[in-house]
Formats: structure tokens, sequence, C-alpha cells
């Protein structure tokens, strides 16, 4: 393609007006692009998290009040995870499987209030439930035994689907975790229970807060290693989509956000799949802090960084900062 050149062409005609910019802008956020993660706990009041200005805990009784707030912005779907109270927690996770835990509680709670009016994402994974902090059932060794931990995982999206999960996100990076949770959910009869597939996430340094959230920092020892991804790599993340696609995932996520853009844009360029990135609660606190420090404009840092997802090929992006930002937009 031939261009003309300085003086000829002048890029910066496009970028003189609002009106312009606006008509060449090549990506743009809408609050459907959002899904928002809630923490939900138990008891009747709101617990702020240290490590998360700005997020809470909500309990059962006033979760609907959030996803009501989401509905209202235009945001499409919630995600939910629970804080369980300690006692509830063992060395098998069991209370993953229990119908009358905290998240199918939520689930019961939103669905009541809203009906389809709003989409459900529940995370599979036992780290909110055992006394470990780690995702799965653990060997003599402390080894998360990866079959074992996968039957579990089948069971823990039943209860959720059955609950009334719209979408189950399996975030454990256990192998053949997604064809076991598609069967289960095909033979029980929840054949349109989307699995969206924490497909290439990384061991990463961006979880501590969420860790805070769930109650899971102080129980973990160790890190997680032994199943998810070496930040170093990014084909072993191709690799990785393409057995959740085989094994029936119907989108799949790429987890931590910004540190990964170039995953987010090469899963888009190699798959023709809903691809979704997760600002996890690191990338959070990092914006939260900055903007206290008076490092840069909070909205402004909010739109630029949830912009970037989409640039990147991303249908859209988990993230804390959903409700501001959807509200953000849409004023
Ligand atoms: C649980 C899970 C984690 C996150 C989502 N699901 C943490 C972890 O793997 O330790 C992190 C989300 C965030 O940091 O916001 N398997």
């Amino acid at each position: 393609m031939t261009h003309a050149s300085y003086p000829a062409l002048r890029m910066r005609r496009a970028r003189a007006t609002a009106w312009s910019r606006a008509m060449v802008a090549e990506s743009r956020l809408h609050p459907s692009d959002l899904i928002w993660p809630l923490f939900v706990c138990e008891g009747d009041e709101a617990q702020p998290i240290a490590t998360m200005p700005g997020v809470s805990r909500w309990p059962v009784e006033r979760i609907a009040e959030r996803a009501v707030e989401a509905r209202d912005a235009g945001i499409p779907c919630v995600g939910l995870f629970p804080n369980t109270p300690p006692d509830l927690r063992c060395d098998r996770g069991e209370e993953a499987l229990n119908p009358d835990n905290l998240i199918c509680r939520a689930i019961g709670a939103i669905k009541d209030a809203l009906g389809d009016e709003i989409g459900i994402l529940t995370d599979v994974a036992l780290d909110p439930y055992t006394s470990h902090g780690q995702d799965g059932l653990l060997d003599a060794d402390g080894t998360v035994r990866n079959d074992d931990t996968v039957s579990m995982l089948a069971e823990q999206a039943l209860n959720q689907a059955a609950a009334g999960a719209d979408i189950i996100a399996p975030s454990d990076m256990m192998d053949g975790r997604v064809g076991a949770i598609r069967h289960a959910l095909e033979d029980d009869g929840y054949s349109n229970v989307q699995i969206m597939a924490y497909a290439a996430k990384y061991a990463s340094a961006f979880y501590g807060p969420f860790r805070d959230a769930i109650g899971s920092r102080g129980l973990l020892k160790g890190d997680k290693r032994g199943y998810q991804m070496d930040p170093a790599n990014a084909e072993e993340a191709l690799r990785e989509v393409a057995l959740d696609l085989a094994e029936g995932a119907d989108s799949v996520m790429v987890k931590p956000g910004l540190a990964y853009l170039d995953v987010v844009a090469k899963v888009k360029a190699r798959f023709e799949v809903p691809v979704f990135a997760y600002q996890v609660s690191g990338e959070y606190a990092m914006i939260e802090a900055a903007a206290a420090a008076g490092a840069g404009d909070r909205d402004a840092l909010i739109l630029e960084t949830l912009l970037a997802f989409k640039r990147a090929g991303a249908s859209g992006v988990l993230t804390y900062h959903a409700l501001d930002a959807a509200r953000l937009i849409g004023s």
C-alpha cells in the first residue's frame, strides 16, 4: 500500500477534534464488555477488603442489590466467589459440594431477584473450601492430585449448575477438567450451561488481594506453580486453549490481564472463539494505589486499561472496576 507522506499526510488531522477521534476509533468499551466479580460472605454486614480499597464481601441477603446495580448499568454478567467460614474448610474442600453453600445461596438470591436479566458465572476450583488453600486434593507429599481433583470439580460444577449458574468457569488448571465438566453437565441435563475455561491461567503474583478476599492467603503454603502456567510461556497458552476448546469450552479466558495482553492477542488471532481477560485483584489494587498516591487520574486509568483489552482482541473483561466503568461509559 502506498501512502502519502508529510506534508501531504498529516496524522494529526484525524485527531484534532472529538468527533473525528470518535469516527476513526478502532475499539470501544461498552458496559456489555464487562463481567463484575463479587465476593460473598456469611453474616449480615458487608466486609471491606483492606488490600482492595472500594471492594467488599457481601452477605447473601445483599448480593442481589449488587446484581441489580450491575443490570441497571448494562453489565451482562456477574461472577461469584465465596469467603467460606474457616470451620467449613477441610483438606478435601467438601463444602464445595454442599447444595446450601454460600455460592448456591447467592445464585438463588440473584435468580430470585432478576431471573434471566443477568448472567451468573461461578468459579470452579477448591481453594475457597480447602484448609490448605490449594485448588485441589493433596498427595501425602503436598502435590495436587490431578484426576481425583477433576472428579470433585465435576461434582462442584453440577452443584453450581443445579443452583442456577449460567456459566461454569473452571480456574483450577487441572488437566482434563473441561471435558469432565462438560460430560457431567450433559449427563445431568445441563446442556445449556456454558463453560468459560480459565484456559491460560498463570502462576502470578497479582492474586494476593483475591486470596485475602476469599480468606485463603494465610492458609496457603507454597505456591501453585505445579498447575498454573509459567509466566515465561505464550505458546503453551495456545496449547491449553486448543485442549479446552476440544474438550467443550464455549469461551476461554486469559488471566491475569494487562501483563498478558500478548497472550490475549495471540489467542484471538489463532482461534475463532470469544476470549475473555481477567483484570485480577492485584491489578485493581495497583490502579487504586496509583490513584490514591496522586500518580494518575483514577477514572482515566480504569477506562484506558479496560480499553486496552478490547484493542488486544478480548470479547470482554472480568474486572472489579466493572460497575464504576459501566457508569463512566454510560454517563
Ligand atoms: C481460584 C482463583 C484465583 C483467582 C480466581 N480464581 C486465585 C488463585 O488461583 O490463587 C484470582 C482472581 C484475582 O486475583 O482477582 N482458583
